[in-house]
């Protein structure tokens, strides 16, 4: 689904912006070697969330889908040494794999990872007082992100941005019988255009992934 040209592009602007990072990809490796399916966000996008991270000065951080801990890491390193990131998965044995690949990144300090449904997960949260979050990065399943949008909305605060993963789905969201996957993403980005609270916009993207996009809002 990824044209080559796209995925050459990705290939130059990694070699000159990301440098080798061991600990990264170890955590790609070992995420294979358990059988993990191999969609973390791409090195370029993980720079994209860890420079957003720092230009908000991102003491909180929320994820929802945790998978190998790709994005987890790329996050949680923009973080000051009494940051945390919280990151949701539903599946034990990812969490497993994420957990080893955060330690090995010595970030199991800074990181909580809660197994179970995210909408439980953020149901405790919400509970126990567990907001603000700085950040939100919401990429679990995609039907759900609708929920998980406003659920999370209500563990923000003014100024609190949040990014959605796979918005576009290689242009399924504007399927006139879509998937239930791109009918998430529908719901998602009508709730997003009607929700007063948040100003939000979606870029295109095009690289080692595909044609996908994201979502960036900013709460106000
Ligand atoms: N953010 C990761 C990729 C996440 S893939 C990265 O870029 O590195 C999506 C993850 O969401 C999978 O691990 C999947 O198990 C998890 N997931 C699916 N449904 C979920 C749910 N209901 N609650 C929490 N996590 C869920
Ligand atoms: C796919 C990609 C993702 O980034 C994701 O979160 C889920 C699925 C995919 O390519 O199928
Ligand atoms: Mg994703």
């Amino acid at each position: 689904m990824a044209d080559a040209r796209w995925i050459e592009v990705d290939s130059y602007l990694q070699a000159a912006l990301v440098p080798a990072d061991p600990v990264l990809e170890q955590a790609i490796a070992d995420s294979r070697r358990a059988g993990l399916p191999p969609i973390e966000v791409t090195a370029l996008q993980g720079k994209f969330l860890s420079v957003l991270a720092r230009l908000l000065q991102a003491r909180r951080i929320l994820e929802i889908g945790t998978l190998g801990g790709y994005s987890t890491i790329w996050m949680a390193r923009s973080l000051p040494r009494d940051g945390q990131l919280v990151s949701l998965e539903l599946d034990p044995d990812h969490a497993v794999v994420a957990a080893a690949n955060l330690r090995r990144a010595g970030l199991a300090d800074r990181v909580d990872i809660r197994v179970g449904p995210a909408t439980h997960s953020l149901r405790q949260l919400a509970d126990g007082g567990g907001g603000p979050f700085d950040l939100v990065f919401i990429d679990a399943d995609k039907p759900g992100t609708e929920g998980y949008l406003d659920q999370a909305l209500a563990l923000c605060r003014a100024g609190s941005a949040i990014v959605v993963d796979n918005v576009v789905r290689h242009g399924a969201l504007v399927d006139h019988q879509p998937d239930a996957d791109a009918e998430g993403m529908q719901r998602a980005v009508s709730w997003l255009g009607r929700q007063p609270r948040v100003e939000a916009t979606v870029l295109q993207t095009v690289g080692a992934k595909g044609h996908d996009g994201f979502a960036l809002g900013m709460v106000l």
